[in-house]
């Protein structure tokens, strides 16, 4: 396994394969990598020839200092776990390679990345259209893979690809969970025992939204009230919101349709959880 970590002995690599008549796919992350990561990869594997990596804790896209300090980055165990999963290139650049001295140049994302998590983070989704414009252009794949755990963040990155005439398929996978329903997330790590049991209300709150919904309840506001008293009744979590929005244009809905999605954060202490379910 090729670990770089400047974007030009990515780029040399890349091109080699490319020039070889391999497709090259994607895979970017911030690291502390679980088993989300690597159904990413083993998707990653189906669409391309050979599999980059990319392990960058991105300060671009953080708005808590907290935040950015205390993100895991045990990047030797990383690196372990790509080399099992057959991972043929890592990408771990440092922050000043990626952010020399003088750098002023940004991805401005549009309306899409305005509402939820834009919303809650303002200039989250800056940080992510800039850095992974950064990856893109360093590993020049033919595809890349995200996850819909972060269900805005691929919205705003499959626009940005189309907008910007990138030429890389972008390709969303399902997420992936505890055997619990958690939602696997690098985040995770940092709660307590008795935070990580509370979690499971994360889920839950999505099941009886969608419980509500199969059960033919269809008025937004009675969807929300019913999955938010499963959050509010657990002592450990502090609710944030629990939106139904559009699954194209991620704007509130009303009503539920076969479009919607439900999309929740929940603070456990001082670590925020995301999570969503399609309503389709
Ligand atoms: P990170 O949170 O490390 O996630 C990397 C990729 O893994 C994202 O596409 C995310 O949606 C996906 N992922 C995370 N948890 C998952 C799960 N439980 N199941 C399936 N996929 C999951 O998202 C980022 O990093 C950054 O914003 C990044 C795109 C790398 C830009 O810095």
């Amino acid at each position: 396994m090729e670990v770089c970590t400047t974007p030009a002995d990515l780029s040399t690599w890349s091109d080699r394969h490319r020039v070889a008549g391999r497709r090259v796919g994607l895979v970017p992350t911030m690291g502390a990598l679980h088993d989300g990561h690597m159904a990413l990869v083993a998707d990653a594997r189906r669409h391309a020839d050979v599999v980059i990596v990319t392990i960058f804790v991105n300060p671009l896209q953080f708005n808590r200092p907290d935040d950015f300090a205390n993100y895991p980055r045990p990047i030797d165990d990383d690196l372990e776990i790509c080399r099992a999963h057959g991972v043929d290139a890592v990408y771990a650049p440092v922050a000043a390679t990626m952010y020399p001295d003088g750098f002023q140049t940004h991805v401005e994302p549009g309306s899409l990345a305005d509402v939820l998590e834009g919303a809650q983070r303002p200039g989250h989704f800056r940080g992510v259209t800039t850095v992974v414009t950064k990856l893109f252009n360093a590993a020049r794949p033919h595809v890349a893979v995200f996850g819909q755990k972060d269900f805005q963040q691929l919205a705003v990155i499959r626009r940005m690809a189309a907008d910007l005439d990138m030429g890389i398929d972008i390709v969303g996978m399902p997420t992936v969970r505890e055997p619990d329903g958690l939602a696997m997330s690098s985040r995770n790590r940092r709660l307590s025992p008795e935070q990580r049991a509370a979690a499971v209300c994360v889920p839950a709150s999505l099941r009886a939204v969608r419980d509500a919904v199969a059960a033919g309840v269809r008025d937004a506001e009675a969807v929300v009230a019913v999955g938010r008293a499963v959050v509010d009744a657990e002592p450990l979590a502090r609710f944030e919101h629990l939106e139904l929005v559009d699954g194209d244009t991620l704007q509130p809905v009303t009503v539920v349709d076969e479009r919607s999605v439900a999309v929740t954060a929940v603070w456990f202490g001082d670590v925020r959880l995301i999570d969503n379910a399609l309503l389709g």
